[in-house]
C-alpha cells in the first residue's frame, strides 16, 4: 500500500521531513485515471530525485464546462495501485477547503490570471482553464515546497503557465515531459476511455495531422498559414471538430496566430470528438 495523506497540509509535514533527511523530492501533480503518460512523469520523478510525490486532486477550478468535470474518469482505488506500481513514495489529495481555507464553495475562490503563455488558443476555447491551473497549481507548489516538479509536454501551453508560475517559489523546477502515446499515435490521455470505438478511430487524425505539418516542415514550408490548412484537410478529412490546428514560435508566446514565414514551429490541435475534446502537439523544427 502506498502513503496516502488526505490533506496538502500533512503531504506538506511528510515532504519538509523527507528534505530534512537530505532527500529530493520529485513530484507529479496529476487529476487521477492514470495512464501510461502519468506513469512516465512518475518514473522519471522517481529516477531523478530521492523521493517520488504525487497530487491526485480532480481541481473543479480548471473545468469551464460543468459536464466535463462530472464525466471525467475518477477511481482512487485503482489510482492508488497505480501510483504504488510506480514506486511513487506518497501521493495526496484534500478537499477545495483544505487548498482554500475559508472559501466554502468554487464560487468564493479567487482565481488567478494564468499570466502571458496562458494568452490564445487555450484561452480562447476554454477560458479560465489555464487560470485555474494556476491557481491550484501554485496551491500545490506550496504544499510541496523545494521540488522538481513533471510535467507532460502534452499539455504544451500549461507546462509553458507553469514553469512560469515555477519561478515564484525558490527551489521548485518545472521539468517539461515528452509525451507517450499509444501505438497508432494518438497521445494517452484520461478523456481517451471516454471515447466511443468510432471515435477512437477518428482520434487517431489528430496525431496523422501534426505528422503532415512535420512533414511538410521537413519539405522546407514554412509559411503558417499553409501547415495551417493542411492540418485543417487532414482532420476534416476524419470528421474531428476542429477546435484549432495553429502554430506558435514555441520560445516565443504570442496569443496571436503567426502569419507568413516561420523559424521555429510547434504545431498545436485541439478538437472535439463527438463529446471528448482532446489536445495535443508537436514541435516542427529540430
Ligand atoms: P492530468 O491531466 O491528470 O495530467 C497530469 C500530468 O500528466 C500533466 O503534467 C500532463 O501534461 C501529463 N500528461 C498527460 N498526458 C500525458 C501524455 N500522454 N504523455 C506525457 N504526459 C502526459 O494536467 C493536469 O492533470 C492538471 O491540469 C494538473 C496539472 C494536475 C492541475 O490540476
Amino acid at each position: 500500500m502506498i502513503l496516502h495523506h488526505a490533506t496538502p497540509q500533512a503531504a506538506g509535514r511528510w515532504c519538509d521531513e523527507q528534505r530534512a533527511a537530505g532527500r529530493s523530492i520529485g513530484f507529479v501533480p496529476t487529476m487521477g485515471a492514470l495512464h501510461a503518460g502519468h506513469l512516465s512523469l512518475l518514473r522519471r520523478a522517481k529516477r531523478e530525485n530521492d523521493s517520488c510525490c504525487a497530487s491526485l486532486f480532480v481541481n473543479p477550478l480548471q473545468f469551464n464546462d460543468a459536464e466535463d468535470y462530472a464525466s471525467y474518469p475518477r477511481d482512487t482505488q485503482k489510482d492508488l495501485r497505480m501510483f504504488a506500481a510506480a514506486a511513487c513514495d506518497m501521493v495526496f489529495s484534500g478537499a477545495l477547503g483544505d487548498f482554500f481555507p475559508g472559501a466554502g464553495s468554487v464560487a468564493g475562490i479567487p482565481v488567478k490570471n494564468a499570466g502571458p503563455f496562458g494568452r490564445g488558443l487555450e484561452e480562447q476555447f476554454r477560458p479560465g482553464h489555464l487560470d485555474g491551473v494556476r491557481t491550484i497549481v501554485e496551491k500545490l507548489f506550496a504544499a510541496v515546497g523545494p521540488c522538481r516538479a513533471y510535467f507532460g509536454e502534452k499539455d504544451f501551453q500549461q507546462c509553458l503557465v507553469v514553469a512560469d508560475l515555477a519561478r515564484q517559489f525558490d527551489g521548485v523546477e518545472v521539468v517539461a515531459c515528452p509525451t507517450v502515446r499509444e501505438a497508432d499515435g494518438l497521445a494517452c490521455s484520461s478523456r481517451n476511455v471516454l471515447l466511443s470505438a468510432d471515435g477512437r478511430k477518428k482520434a487517431a487524425s489528430i496525431y496523422r495531422a501534426l505528422l503532415r505539418a512535420k512533414t511538410l516542415w521537413n519539405e522546407n514550408v514554412r509559411d503558417a498559414a499553409h501547415l495551417r490548412r493542411a492540418m485543417d484537410e487532414v482532420l476534416a478529412a476524419a470528421g474531428a471538430a476542429v477546435e484549432y490546428a495553429d502554430l506558435r514560435d514555441p520560445l516565443a508566446w504570442s496569443g496571436e496566430p503567426p502569419a507568413g514565414e516561420m523559424q521555429r514551429a510547434q504545431a498545436l490541435v485541439a478538437a472535439r470528438i463527438g463529446r471528448v475534446r482532446l489536445i495535443d502537439n508537436l514541435r516542427l523544427d529540430g
